[in-house]
C-alpha cells in the first residue's frame, strides 16, 4: 500500500507503520476512538484530496465538480436515511466546526448558551472558557447530581428559567447514560430557547437504533464522524425537520428562507472554505457501512461489552459515575483507589491498554491530573472482541492499577494484551 511513500519520504513511512503496530498490538480503549474498514481507508486516501469544491452539489464555484458532486450527494442521501433526517450537511471538518456552524444557526455572539459543565462530562465546544464557544457566548452551565451521577434535570430546567438561553445544547463527551432529548426540549420551549444535541459520542448507537434519537425533538443535531459511527474524522449537521428561518438571517443575496439554508450558509461561506471531498466520499463509505444489519449487530455488541466491563469493573470495587452505562463508555472514579487520572493512564500505557484521564464530576484534581479514566469499547468491539475478552481485560487493568510501579506485573499484563490482540488481528498493511 505505501510503495511510493516508502521511496519519497522514509520518515514519514516510518511513523506510520510504527503507528499500524501500536493500533494492531495495543488495546485501545479510548471511547472515542474507533477503526475504520479498509473501505473508509481508500476513500480518505485518493484524487479527490486535489479538488476545489466550494460551495454545494450543483451549485459550485469551481469547475470539474461533476464527480465530486456525486460523492458529497450520496453522503447526504445516506446520512439522512440512516438519521432518518431532512437534510445533512455533510461538509463540516471536525465536531468542533460542526458546533460553531451550528450555534449560529441560531445565536448571535453575545448571547446566552447553556451546555453541560465540562468538568461533568460536556465538551469543550460547549462552553469553556478557553474554546470559541466561552469566548463568544456568555455561558451557563449544568451538571450531573452528585450522587446519582444522572444529569440534574430539575437543575437544567432552574437554570433555563433563571438564565433564559437563547439556546441549550445537549450531549457530552464523558456521559455514561442516555439522555433524555424529549425532557431537554420541554425545557427549551418552556423558556423559548431552541435546543441542539451533540451526539459526537453516540452517533452511531442512535444510528442503529439503540439509542432514542434526538431528530425528533432537536432544532439541530450535530456529530462527529469517527466515533460509534466508525467513519473517517470529521463532523456533521443534521436538520431533523427544515423550517421556516425565523432568526431573520439574511446574507448580501438576500433572505435565507430556511434552517437548512442557514446551516449550510454557516458552514461555507460562514466558517470554513473548501470542503474535505476526499473525507466526505469516506463519510459515505462509512455511512452505507452503518446502514447495514452488520452495523446494528456491530452497535449492540459495543454496548454489551461495555456493560460487561463495566460489571467486571464494579465487581472490584471501582467506583463508576452512575454506577454503570448505557452506551459505549463509562466513567471510572479513582478516588477510593488512592490514584489519580494521569497515574492510572500512564501504567496502563506501559502495559499495552490505551484509555484517557478524565475528569469526574466534582473532582478535586486539575484537568491535567483528573481523579478519573474514561473507557470504552467501540475500537474493541470493532476487533470482534466480546463480553468474555472484556471481563479478562478489566481484570488485566485492576492487576495493573493495583500494582503500580510492579515491572514484572506491567510485562506479564502487556504479553496477555498482545497476545489477546493477535487473536484479533486489526490492519494487515505495509
Ligand atoms: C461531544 C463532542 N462534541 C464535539 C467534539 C469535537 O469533535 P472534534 O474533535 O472532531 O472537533 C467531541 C470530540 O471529542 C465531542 O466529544
Amino acid at each position: 500500500m505505501f510503495t511510493n511513500l516508502k521511496k519519497a519520504d522514509s520518515e514519514i513511512y516510518q511513523a506510520i507503520q510504527n503507528e499500524i503496530s501500536r493500533q494492531n498490538d495495543t488495546l485501545e480503549m479510548i471511547a472515542s476512538e474507533n477503526f475504520v474498514s479498509l473501505a473508509v481507508l481508500e476513500a480518505m486516501g485518493q484524487v479527490m484530496t486535489n479538488k476545489y469544491a466550494e460551495g454545494y452539489p450543483g451549485k459550485r464555484y469551481y469547475g470539474g465538480c461533476a464527480q465530486v458532486d456525486v460523492a458529497e450527494d450520496l453522503a447526504r442521501e445516506r446520512a439522512k436515511q440512516l438519521f432518518q433526517a431532512d437534510h445533512a450537511n455533510v461538509q463540516p471538518h471536525s465536531g468542533s466546526q460542526a458546533n460553531i456552524a451550528a450555534y449560529f444557526s441560531y445565536a448571535n455572539a453575545g448571547d446566552t448558551v447553556m451546555g453541560m459543565n465540562l468538568d461533568h462530562g460536556g465538551h469543550l465546544t460547549h462552553g469553556s472558557p478557553v474554546n470559541f464557544s466561552g469566548r463568544l457566548f456568555r455561558i451557563v452551565s449544568y451538571g450531573v447530581d452528585e450522587k446519582t451521577g444522572y444529569i440534574d434535570m430539575n437543575q437544567v430546567a432552574e437554570i433555563a428559567k433563571k438564565e433564559k438561553p437563547r439556546l441549550i445544547i445537549t450531549g457530552a463527551s464523558a456521559y455514561p447514560r442516555e439522555i433524555d432529548y424529549q425532557a431537554f426540549r420541554e425545557i427549551a420551549d418552556q423558556v423559548g430557547a431552541k435546543l441542539i444535541a451533540d451526539i459526537a459520542h453516540p452517533a452511531g448507537l442512535i444510528a442503529a437504533g439503540l439509542l432514542k434519537s434526538p431528530i425528533p425533538h432537536c432544532h439541530l443535531v450535530t456529530t462527529t464522524t469517527h466515533k460509534t459511527l466508525r467513519g473517517p474524522r470529521g463532523g456533521m449537521i443534521l436538520v431533523g425537520k427544515d423550517e421556516e428561518n425565523d432568526m431573520g438571517m439574511t446574507t448580501p443575496k438576500g433572505k435565507l428562507k430556511t434552517i437548512s439554508q442557514i446551516v449550510d450558509s454557516n458552514i461555507f461561506p460562514g466558517f470554513q472554505g473548501g470542503p474535505l471531498i476526499h473525507v466526505i466520499a469516506a463519510k459515505a463509505v462509512a455511512f452505507k457501512e452503518a446502514l447495514s444489519d452488520d452495523f446494528k449487530q456491530y452497535s449492540a455488541q459495543v454496548i454489551k461489552n461495555a456493560k460487561a466491563l463495566a460489571e467486571k469493573l464494579v465487581s472490584m470495587d471501582y467506583k463508576l459515575i452512575s454506577n454503570g452505562t448505557d452506551t459505549h463508555l463509562m466513567l471510572v472514579d479513582l478516588r477510593n483507589k488512592r490514584l489519580t487520572g494521569k497515574k492510572a493512564e500512564e501504567a496502563l500505557e506501559q502495559a499495552g491498554i490505551t484509555v484517557n484521564k478524565n475528569m469526574v464530576p466534582y473532582d478535586d484534581q486539575s484537568p491535567f491530573i483528573t481523579s478519573g479514566i474514561r473507557i470504552g469499547t467501540p475500537a474493541l468491539t470493532t476487533r470482534g472482541m466480546q463480553e468474555e475478552q472484556m471481563r479478562e481485560i478489566g481484570g488485566l487493568i485492576d492487576n495493573v492499577l493495583t500494582n503500580i510501579g510492579n515491572e514484572s506485573i506491567v510485562t506479564q499484563v502487556r504479553s496477555r494484551v498482545f497476545d489477546i490482540c493477535q487473536q484479533f488481528p486489526l490492519y494487515q498493511l505495509e
